[in-house]
């Protein structure tokens, strides 16, 4: 059931769309409420009258319809809705949303709302299978949108294949399926991520390369998943995420204490790149040049290992313990390796040679080694590694 939601229905330009008509019945059937928008093509398909008539709902069309502004900004109708759903969603949506275009009232409804959105794809078998087409619909989902379907069947056009849109049926269930609470409510997870600076002097530090894209997309894809998550980040280049608390550190040692009083939690993910050593007596004035030519010796101690100390057998360890491991030669067998010495439950590797551009970029090649095995995943965005993983994730612990 879903008794008392709130849906914003946004409607595409395509023929589909008198299905969407059908699909505003069953939501009203199921106790949702539907406020319906149509773009400019959308009403060649359907009349803003009938969306109106079955939603008994106003139903919206224009940006700039100033008597709206005055009712309801649209950025409090993006908001009032527990989930918008695009359907059909057409190609060119579809390449609208990915591209974060708001140009009309539907694209910037997506563009502004803070809830979920889920769309149900409809167009021609070869729009459908068109690069543009498959390379809009892989942001998407890297961007945490929801899809049901699109399926395959004969379509208006008179051609067979995938890009029929869902039935309304099977898109009810998918929105019953996405205001559902997520897999990892209740849980707590904690997530390291970015470099660590270890001062060298009071200007100076060690740091690495990481950005914590890696790190901060996971924390976005568990939170997304409905898990509690502490977020310990180093001084990372990478948005934060939103939706989890930030606990922001700068030194391994720190990093380490954070993550101590963030327990007890479930799962903890360590993609932090902690720096292996630290200065040991750093100065407090800044470190001088004697002009000899000669290097100032450093005194290095090694760091903290944060992700051995989690795993460690005791009342306190998670259930499930995630390591990652940057590698540039045997992946699978040092990965493997590195996970019995660190006593964690799995080691995600990523082959970071420079010429992968992993470090700093925004895709990851990724291989997860378990108890049972590595399985090495295609080369996706950072972005589908953390979906991927945060899965996972919730699988483990279910
Ligand atoms: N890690 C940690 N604390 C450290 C060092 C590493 O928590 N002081 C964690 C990282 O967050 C990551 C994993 O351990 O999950 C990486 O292990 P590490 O031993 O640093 O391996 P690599 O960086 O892969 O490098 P190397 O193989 O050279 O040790």
């Amino acid at each position: 059931m879903l008794n008392g939601k709130r849906i914003l229905l946004i409607f595409g330009g395509g023929i589909a769309a008198f299905k969407s008509l059908d699909l505003i019945r069953r939501l009203r059937e199921q106790g949702a409420s539907v406020t319906p928008v149509l773009t400019r093509a959308a009403q060649e398909f359907v009349t803003p009258l009938s969306a109106s008539a079955l939603a008994a709902e106003k139903v919206y069309t224009d940006l700039f319809d100033l008597t709206d502004e005055a009712e309801m900004g649209h950025i409090e109708l993006s908001r009032a809705a527990d989930l918008v759903v695009v359907a059909p969603a057409t190609a060119d949506l579809m390449a609208k949303m990915a591209g974060g275009h708001a140009d009309d009232l539907a694209t910037t409804l997506l563009m502004a709302t803070d809830k979920r959105v889920l769309i149900a794809p409809a167009m021609n078998v070869r729009m459908w299978e068109h690069p543009a087409t498959q390379r809009n619909a892989a942001q998407l989902r890297a961007d945490g949108v929801l899809f049901a379907g699109p399926v395959d069947g004969s379509m208006a056009c008179g051609e067979f294949g995938p890009g029929r849109m869902s039935e309304p049926m099977e898109i009810l269930a998918a929105i019953e399926a996405a205001l559902a609470d997520g897999p990892l409510k209740g849980r707590h997870v904690i997530v390291t991520s970015g470099p660590t600076h270890e001062p060298i002097d009071p200007v100076r530090y060690i740091a690495n390369r990481s950005s914590g894209a890696q790190g901060s997309a996971i924390a976005r894809a568990l939170a997304g998943l409905g898990a509690r998550v502490t977020f310990v980040t180093g001084p990372a280049t990478a948005p934060r995420p939103g939706g989890v608390t930030v606990v922001e550190v700068e030194t391994a040692q720190q990093m380490l204490d954070a993550v101590k009083s963030a327990h007890p939690a479930d799962a903890a993910i360590c993609a932090a790149a902690v720096a292996d050593w630290h200065v040991v007596n750093q100065p407090e004035s800044k470190i001088k040049k004697d002009g000899s030519g000669t290097i100032p010796p450093l005194d290095l101690a090694e760091n903290p290992d944060i992700l051995a100390q989690i795993s460690a057998k005791g009342p306190d360890r998670p259930t499930l313990v995630v390591g990652f491991a940057a590698e540039t030669d045997d992946v699978i067998a040092n990965a493997t390796a590195k996970r019995a010495r660190k006593g964690c439950d799995w080691i995600v590797a990523n082959d970071v040679r420079p010429e992968t551009g992993i470090m700093g970029g925004s895709e990851n090649a990724v291989t997860v080694v378990t108890a049972d095995g590595a399985d090495s995943w295609p080369r996706m965005s950072k972005d589908q590694v953390a979906m991927r993983l945060a899965t996972l994730v919730a699988e483990a612990l279910s």
